[in-house]
C-alpha cells in the first residue's frame, strides 16, 4: 500500500536474504574446516543453557533447540563467523522462544566480536544489563518485544559503531541517555511502543546519519527543537501517540529526504509553517491527526506535492469554511482523511474527482453533496462517510469494482440498501447503521451473493422482517436496535465463520436456538438483550470462545448455564433483568479472564459465598448482583484476592491501529450502572476505567466486610438496601478513588467516621434511612451534599443539617475560611462529577488539561480520553 514502505522492506529483505546467503557460504565453507573457535563455542553453549526454551504453543523456529555439541558452532542456526578468525560476528535468534533474564555475567557479552545482535521477540524479561556495552564492535543491536523494562543502559553510548538499534516494544521508562550522543554512525533509532518520557533529547541532532527515528507510542513531551536541519539523512519521523506539544519546527519540512512525518496523536497545535518548501519535498506521508490545530489549514499544504497519504482527521477549524480545492494539487494522494474538521461548510464530492490515485477516502463528519449522477473516477478502495447528512444511497458506488470497505453510517438514507450494493466484487466491510432504512431491495437471499462479506453492521435502522440470508463468509454480524420479530432465524447456525453476533434491542421471542451450538468454535460476541426471549438458557448453546455474552432485559429463567465455566476467555457477563435463578454462580470463579459480571434483577438467592472456597476475581472490575434475594452475611475477608479493584492496573490502552481496526469489527460493550443516583450508559473502553461493587436490592446481614477497604481502585459502591448493621468501617477512607458511596437503607449505627471526610473525590454519598449518630464528618464533599443524604437517621448532627451538634461554632467559622482556599478545587470536583453524569460525547470537545491541577490530572486525562 505504502511505496516506501514497502520500499524499505524490499531493501530489509533483501539485507536479510545477503545475510542469510553469505552465512550458508560460511556453512559450506565450515563443512571443510572445523571454523568454530572453543571459546567462541563454550560462550554460545552457555548461553544457550541461560534460557528456557518454551513457546507457549505458538509455531517458532527455537533455533537454540537444534545446536549439536559435536557440530561445528558456526553451522549452527542463527551463528556466522568470521571465515578467518572463527569469530562469532552474527547471532541472529529472532522469535526462537527463549525465556529467562539477560544476566549482566551471562556469557552473551564474551562473544566480544559480535556485529549483529538479534534477540527480538523473545521473553528475555528484567532490565537490559551494562554489560552490552562490551560488545563494541556491534552494528545492528535488534532487542525489540523482550520484555525488557528499567531505564536504557548508558553503556549503548560505547558501541560507537551501531548503525541500527531497535528496542521496540519493550517496558523501558525514563529519558534516553546522553551517551547515545555518541553514536556517530546510528542510522536507524526503533523506541517505538515503550514508556520512554522526558523532552525531545537533543542530543540526538548530533547524529547526522541518522534516517529513522521512531519514537512512537511513548510519553515524550515538550516542544521539538526548532532547528532540525542537522538531520540532513533523515527518512522517517515517526512520533505518533505522545505528548509533544508547540509547534511544528518548518525546519522539519525542509529537509530534502524526509519522506515520513507521523505526529498523530499529540498536543502540537499551530500555526503550522511549511517553511520554504521547494517543488523537490519528497515528503509522502504526512499525519497529524488528533491534535490541537486550530484554525484554517493553511494553504501551503498544497505545496507538498510529493504526498500520497494525509491524514488531517480532527483537526479542528471552529466551524470555519475549508477550501477543499487546496488538496486538488496533491495529485498522487491514495490516502486523504479529512474526518471530523468541525467545519460549517458543505462539500460537493465530485471535487475530489480529480485525484486519479485515491483509494481511500475518509470525509465523516462533514455536510456532503452527492449528486445522483456523480461519474467519480478515483479507484477507491475504501470509503468512509459517516455522519455527512447524506439523504440517499450514493448511485456512484455501483461502478466501483475495487471497493472493499464501505461506512455510510449516521446518515438519513431510507427506503431499501439497493441490490446492486452485493455484486461489487470485492465488498467485505459494509457499515450502514444509524440510518432510515426499512428493506433490502430484491429476494431474501440477495446478500449472498457477496461472497466476500465478512461485516455487516445494520444497526438502528427500521429493518423488518424478514430476516436477510446471509453468506457463509459473515463473520461479524451486528443488527441491533431494528424491529425483527419472531424467533431467532436459525439460518444464523449456517454461518460457520460467525464471531459475532448482536441482535439487541429487536422484538425476536421464543428461545435461544439450541443449535447455536454449530458455531461453538467461533462465536466470541454474543449479545440478545432487550429482546422477548423467553425459556431457559441452553447449555448447548454457549460456545466455549466466548468473550463477551449479554442476554439483559429478556424473559428468561431457569438457572445460569453452568457451561459457561469452559468458557475461559469471558470477560463479560451480563444476564441482568430476566428471571434466571438459582443460587449464586461459584464457579464463575474459575474464569480467569472475568471483567464484568451483571447479574442485577434476576431471582438468584442464597448467600455468595462458599465456606470452603475462596472466590478469587483478579480481573473484575464491575460486580453488580443487585436486586436479587441472596442473603448472609459477608465474611470479613470476602474481597481479598480482587486484584483488579485493588492495585492500580494499568489498562492497557490498546491503540487501535486504524486500519487493523477495519478488519476487526470493533465492536463494543456497553454496561449501564447507577452511580450517584444517575443511571448512565458506559460504551467502549470507558467501562474498563470504572471499577464498581453494587450489591444493592438484596438482603445480607451482619457488618460490612472490613476487606472492602483494600479494592483502592473502587469508584462506585453501593450497599443500600440490605440489612447491613453494626457500624461503617472508618477503613472506608483507604477507598481514596471512591466518588459515589451509596449505604442507604440498611441498620448501620455509630458515626460515621470523620476519616471520611479526607475522600476528596467522593461527590455522592447517601448515608439515609439508618441508625447513625453524631456529627457529620467535616470536609467539604459531605458539607456540599444535599441534607436528603442523611435523612431518617435519629441522631446525625452538622452541616448540612439544620441540627448542630452544639458547642462547635467556632470551629465551622475556622472551616469556612479553609473552605474559601479550597474553592477551586472543590469547583473542579463538581464539575468532573456534573460532566460524569451527563452523556460522556458532551465533554469529548473540551480540553481539560488546564483546568484540572491536581494530582489525578492524568488519571481524569485517561478517563476523558477512554470516553471519546
Ligand atoms: C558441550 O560442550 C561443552 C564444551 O563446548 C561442554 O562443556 C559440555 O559439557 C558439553 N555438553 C554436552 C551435553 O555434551
Ligand atoms: C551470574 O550471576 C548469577 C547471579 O547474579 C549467578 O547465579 C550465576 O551463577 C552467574 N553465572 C555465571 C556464569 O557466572
Ligand atoms: C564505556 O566506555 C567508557 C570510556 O571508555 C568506560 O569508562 C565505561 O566503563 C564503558 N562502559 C561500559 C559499560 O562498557
Ligand atoms: C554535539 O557534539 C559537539 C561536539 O561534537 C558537542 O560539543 C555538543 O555538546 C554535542 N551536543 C549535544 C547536544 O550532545
Ligand atoms: C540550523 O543549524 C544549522 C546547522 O547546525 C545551521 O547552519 C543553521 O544556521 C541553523 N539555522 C537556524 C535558523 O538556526
Ligand atoms: C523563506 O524565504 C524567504 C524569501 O524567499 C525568506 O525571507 C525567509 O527568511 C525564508 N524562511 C525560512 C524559514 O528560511
Ligand atoms: C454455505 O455452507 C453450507 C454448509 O455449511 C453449504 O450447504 C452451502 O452450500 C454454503 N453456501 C454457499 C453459498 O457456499
Ligand atoms: C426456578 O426456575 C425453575 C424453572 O423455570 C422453576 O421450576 C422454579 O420454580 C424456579 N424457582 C424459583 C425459586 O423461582
Ligand atoms: C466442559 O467441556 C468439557 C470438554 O468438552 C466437557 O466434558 C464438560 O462437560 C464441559 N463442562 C460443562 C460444565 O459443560
Ligand atoms: C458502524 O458505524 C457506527 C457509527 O459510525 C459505529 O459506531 C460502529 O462502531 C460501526 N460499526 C463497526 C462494526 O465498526
Ligand atoms: C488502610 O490504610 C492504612 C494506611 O495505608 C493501612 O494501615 C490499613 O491496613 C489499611 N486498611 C485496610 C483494611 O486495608
Amino acid at each position: 500500500m505504502f511505496h516506501s514502505c514497502s520500499e524499505r522492506k524490499i531493501r530489509i529483505l533483501s539485507l536479510y536474504l545477503i545475510l542469510s546467503l553469505s552465512s550458508s557460504i560460511l556453512v559450506l565453507a565450515s563443512r571443510v574446516r572445523h571454523l568454530c573457535r572453543p571459546d567462541q563455542k563454550d560462550a554460545l553453549w552457555e548461553f544457550k543453557r541461560e534460557f528456557y526454551v518454551h513457546s507457549n504453543g505458538i509455531a517458532a523456529d527455537k533455533k537454540t533447540e537444534m545446536w549439536k555439541n559435536k557440530t561445528d558452532c558456526c553451522s549452527w542456526d542463527g551463528v556466522s563467523c568470521n571465515p578467518k578468525t572463527g569469530q562469532v560476528v552474527e547471532l541472529l535468534l529472532r522469535d526462537s522462544s527463549l525465556n529467562g533474564p539477560l544476566r549482566s555475567n551471562s556469557s552473551l557479552f564474551r562473544l566480544q566480536h559480535l556485529r549483529s545482535l538479534d534477540l527480538s521477540a523473545n521473553n528475555i524479561s528484567g532490565i537490559l544489563p551494562d554489560s552490552i556495552g562490551n560488545l563494541k564492535y556491534l552494528r545492528v543491536l535488534s532487542l525489540g518485544d523482550c520484555n525488557f523494562f528499567g531505564n536504557i543502559t548508558s553503556s549503548l553510548g560505547n558501541l560507537s559503531y551501531l548503525t541500527n538499534l531497535d528496542l521496540s516494544t519493550n517496558g523501558f521508562t525514563g529519558e534516553l541517555p546522553d551517551s547515545m550522543g555518541n553514536l556517530n554512525q546510528l542510522s536507524e533509532l526503533h523506541l517505538k511502543s515503550n514508556k520512554l518520557s522526558g523532552n525531545f533529547p537533543s542530543m540526538l541532532l548530533n547524529l547526522s546519519e541518522l534516517t529513522l527515528i521512531d519514537f512512537g507510542f511513548n510519553q515524550f513531551e515538550g516542544m521539538l527543537p526548532s532547528n532540525m536541519s542537522r538531520f540532513s539523512n533523515l527518512v522517517s519521523f515517526l512520533m505518533v501517540g505522545n505528548s509533544f506539544s508547540g509547534s511544528i519546527p518548518s525546519s522539519l519540512f525542509m529537509l530534502p529526504s524526509l519522506g515520513v512525518l507521523t505526529l498523530g496523536r499529540n498536543e502540537f497545535s499551530g500555526p503550522l509553517d511549511f517553511g520554504n518548501i521547494t517543488t523537490q519535498s519528497s515528503l509522502g506521508i504526512l499525519s497529524l491527526l488528533e491534535n490541537n490545530f486550530n484554525g484554517p489549514i493553511p494553504r501551503s499544504i498544497s505545496k507538498l506535492v510529493g504526498l500520497f497519504y494525509l491524514d488531517l482527521s480532527l483537526w479542528n477549524t471552529g466551524r470555519g469554511v475549508v477550501d477543499f480545492s487546496i488538496f486538488l494539487h496533491l495529485k498522487s494522494l491514495y490516502f486523504l482523511d479529512l474526518s471530523y474538521l468541525n467545519t460549517r461548510s458543505m462539500v460537493d464530492i465530485s471535487i475530489f474527482s480529480p485525484l486519479m490515485s485515491l483509494g481511500y477516502l475518509d470525509l465523516s463528519g462533514i455536510n456532503l453533496k452527492i449528486s445522483s449522477t456523480l461519474h467519480f473516477p478515483p479507484p477507491l478502495e475504501i470509503l468512509v462517510l459517516s455522519s455527512c447528512n447524506i439523504a440517499e444511497f450514493p448511485k456512484f458506488l455501483r461502478k466501483k469494482a475495487i471497493l472493499y470497505y464501505l461506512d455510510i453510517s449516521a446518515n438519513q438514507i431510507k427506503g431499501q440498501v439497493p441490490e446492486w450494493l452485493w455484486r461489487l466484487p470485492e465488498l467485505q466491510y459494509v457499515n450502514i447503521s444509524q440510518n432510515s432504512f426499512h428493506g433490502f431491495e430484491g429476494s431474501v437471499d440477495v446478500i449472498q451473493r457477496s461472497g466476500k462479506l465478512i461485516l455487516l453492521d445494520i444497526s438502528s435502522n427500521n429493518f423488518q422482517d424478514p430476516f436477510p440470508l446471509l453468506p457463509n463468509s459473515t463473520k461479524f454480524f451486528l443488527g441491533s436496535d431494528n424491529r425483527y420479530s419472531g424467533e431467532i432465524p436459525r439460518t444464523i447456525c449456517k454461518l460457520v465463520s460467525l464471531d459475532t453476533l448482536v441482535l439487541s434491542n429487536n422484538n425476536f421471542n421464543g428461545s435461544i436456538p439450541r443449535c447455536f451450538e454449530n458455531l461453538n468454535t467461533t462465536l466470541s460476541v454474543l449479545h440478545l438483550r432487550d429482546n422477548s426471549l423467553s425459556g431457559t438458557f441452553p447449555k448447548e448453546s454457549i460456545s466455549d470462545n466466548l468473550r463477551s455474552l449479554d442476554v439483559g432485559g429478556n424473559w428468561l429463567s431457569g438457572k445460569l448455564p453452568e457451561s459457561l465455566i469452559n468458557c475461559t476467555r469471558l470477560e463479560f457477563l451480563n444476564v441482568e433483568d430476566n428471571r434466571i435463578n438459582g443460587t449464586f454462580p461459584l464457579w464463575l470463579r474459575l474464569l480467569p479472564n472475568l471483567q464484568i459480571l451483571v447479574l442485577r434483577s434476576n431471582e438468584f438467592h442464597g448467600p455468595i459465598f462458599s465456606p470452603t472456597e475462596s472466590l478469587n476475581f483478579p480481573k473484575l472490575r464491575i460486580f453488580d448482583i443487585s436486586e436479587n434475594r441472596f442473603t448472609g452475611v459477608l465474611p470479613i475477608d470476602y474481597f481479598t484476592g480482587w486484584s483488579a479493584m485493588s492495585s492500580f492496573v494499568d489498562v492497557v490502552e490498546h491503540i487501535p491501529d486504524r486500519y487493523a481496526g477495519r478488519d476487526s469489527g470493533n465492536y463494543h460493550n456497553s454496561v449501564t450502572m447507577t452511580a450517584k443516583g444517575l443511571k448512565m450508559e458506559l460504551v467502549g473502553s470507558g467501562y474498563t476505567i470504572y471499577k464498581t461493587i453494587d450489591v444493592s436490592g438484596n438482603r445480607f446481614e451482619g457488618e460490612i466486610p472490613e476487606s472492602i477497604a483494600l479494592l483502592k481502585e473502587l469508584i462506585v459502591l453501593n450497599m443500600s438496601n440490605n440489612v447491613f448493621k453494626g457500624r461503617i468501617p472508618s477503613s472506608l477512607s483507604n477507598l481514596t478513588n471512591l466518588q459515589s458511596l451509596d449505604l442507604s437503607r440498611n441498620r448501620l449505627s455509630g458515626e460515621i467516621p470523620s476519616e471520611l471526610g479526607k475522600l476528596t473525590f467522593l461527590a455522592w454519598m447517601n448515608f439515609s434511612y439508618n441508625k447513625l449518630e453524631g456529627p457529620i464528618p467535616q470536609g467539604t464533599q459531605f458539607q456540599s451534599q444535599d441534607t436528603s443524604s442523611f435523612a431518617e437517621n435519629p441522631g446525625l448532627c452538622g452541616v448540612p443539617l439544620q441540627e448542630t451538634c452544639g458547642g462547635k461554632e467556632e470551629a465551622t467559622n475556622q472551616e469556612e475560611d479553609e473552605d474559601e482556599e479550597k474553592e477551586d478545587k472543590d469547583q473542579v470536583f463538581s464539575w468532573i462529577a456534573a460532566v460524569i453524569g451527563y452523556v460522556p460525547g458532551l465533554v469529548c470537545g473540551f480540553t481539560i488539561a488546564h483546568i484540572l491541577t491536581s494530582y489525578k490530572r492524568d488519571w481524569f486525562l485517561k478517563l476523558f480520553r477512554s470516553f471519546c
